[in-house]
């Protein structure tokens, strides 16, 4: 299909920011005959300088409102929020547009006639979903997609049995104010213990005094997160579903088949979700059970065939220290798994241990978004 005319709404947030970024580097605009950029308050601006080498004249911003404007599209990438998405996609449809709908944001992923988009893993669900007339195709759970391109080689070869997942989850995923919170209470943090850090007279108690009356100070910025993340932990991440169960964690079996194609043979996938001091990766410590009992080097060579962004860390501790981390795959499109080790569980055999960290921004929201646009160009 030739991409003719593609507006992009939401495109100066965090997330729309980092689509900009890898659409300019990876030259994707150059598939589209007319980007149109929208707006929620700066119609008519200019529109965004796209690099030197896009060949395109951008007209000026226009009204992320203006539906007739919208109807003329070809295809929508709205990294906007689910705000948007509830007020601007049913009246879209209901006048006939019958364009394609991309979005990062969660309100369309478990509708009946939405596709969740992580091509590497589920390349053939999301052709099955076009050639089926599909034409809302929504970016997954940061979790969960980062989960399933690190596991994607076991999830493929049907091996799950069930998975537990542990998270620890970049401030990202709260949205940019939550980022700059989370650096200001780390300033914060260190401005209460300077002072004592310079004196090699201080007691260590004294600086961890000094800087937890900090964090429960009134005066730490918090109103973002609503508590100290820095130097903690929130061990809940979005809306309480009741029973025990956050939103977050309800969302990992949910997306995760869906991602699958699985309909009434769902893997059962549990987790606890927790939100640490880290800017923009997340992290996930995984309790695997195998169907197969297989030798761990073979299940090391699955994971890392699968898909070219997953490698596998040797697990020592050397390795694991260097690669396996935040600071290390930050920014990157890089996904680690590493900690590969089977557990002693029962006696059972086929339980597996693995860790794995991927940018929340990138494979987590921006990457499967730009791709299924070349997806759609392909098609
Ligand atoms: N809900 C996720 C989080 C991010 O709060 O980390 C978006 O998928």
């Amino acid at each position: 299909m030739k991409l003719n005319r593609v507006g992009f709404v939401g495109w100066r947030g965090m997330v729309g920011s980092v689509l900009m970024q890898r659409m300019i580097a990876e030259h994707d605009f150059s598939l589209i005959d007319q980007p149109l950029f929208f707006t929620t308050s700066q119609a008519g601006q200019p529109g965004p300088d796209l690099g030197p080498d896009s060949g395109h004249k951008i007209p000026p911003l226009v009204d992320a409102g203006d539906l007739d404007a919208l109807a003329r599209m070809d295809a929508i990438v709205s990294c906007q929020g689910g705000d948007y998405t509830q007020a601007t996609h049913a009246r879209l449809r209901s006048r006939g547009w019958c364009g394609y709908w991309l979005d990062a944001a969660s309100t369309l992923r478990m509708a009946p006639h939405s596709t969740i988009v992580l091509d590497p893993v589920n390349r053939a669900v999301i052709e099955r979903g076009l050639a089926a007339g599909q034409r809302d195709f929504i970016g997954g759970n940061c979790t969960v997609s980062l989960m399933m391109m690190a596991l994607d080689g076991l999830f493929n070869a049907g091996l799950v049995e069930w998975v537990t997942v542990m998270t620890y989850q970049a401030a990202s995923g709260g949205g940019a104010r939550q980022m700059r919170e989370l650096v200001a209470q780390m300033g914060a943090a260190h401005r209460s213990a300077e002072a004592l850090l310079t004196d090699p007279g201080r007691s260590i108690l004294d600086i961890d005094e000094a800087v937890t009356a900090a964090l429960r100070s009134a005066q730490l910025p918090a109103a973002q997160t609503g508590y100290p993340l820095a130097g903690s932990l929130l061990p809940w991440i979005d809306r309480d579903l009741g029973e025990g169960m956050s939103r977050e964690e309800w969302k990992g079996a949910a997306e995760a088949n869906k991602i699958l194609g699985h309909n009434g043979r769902a893997i059962p996938i549990e987790s606890v979700c927790i939100r640490v001091g880290v800017l923009r990766c997340h992290s996930q410590a995984f309790t695997i059970k195998l169907k197969r009992d297989l030798p761990v080097d073979e299940i090391g060579e699955m994971v890392e065939r699968a898909n070219d962004w997953v490698s596998v860390v040797a697990n020592e501790r050397e390795p694991s220290l260097a690669r396996l981390t935040p600071a290390a795959v930050t920014a990157t499109l890089d996904i680690p798994v590493g900690r590969l080790r089977k557990l002693s569980l029962n006696g059972s055999g086929g339980h597996l241990a693995a860790f794995s960290v991927g940018d929340q921004l990138l494979w987590g929201a921006a990457e499967p978004l730009r791709r299924m646009l070349r997806i759609l160009h392909q098609h």
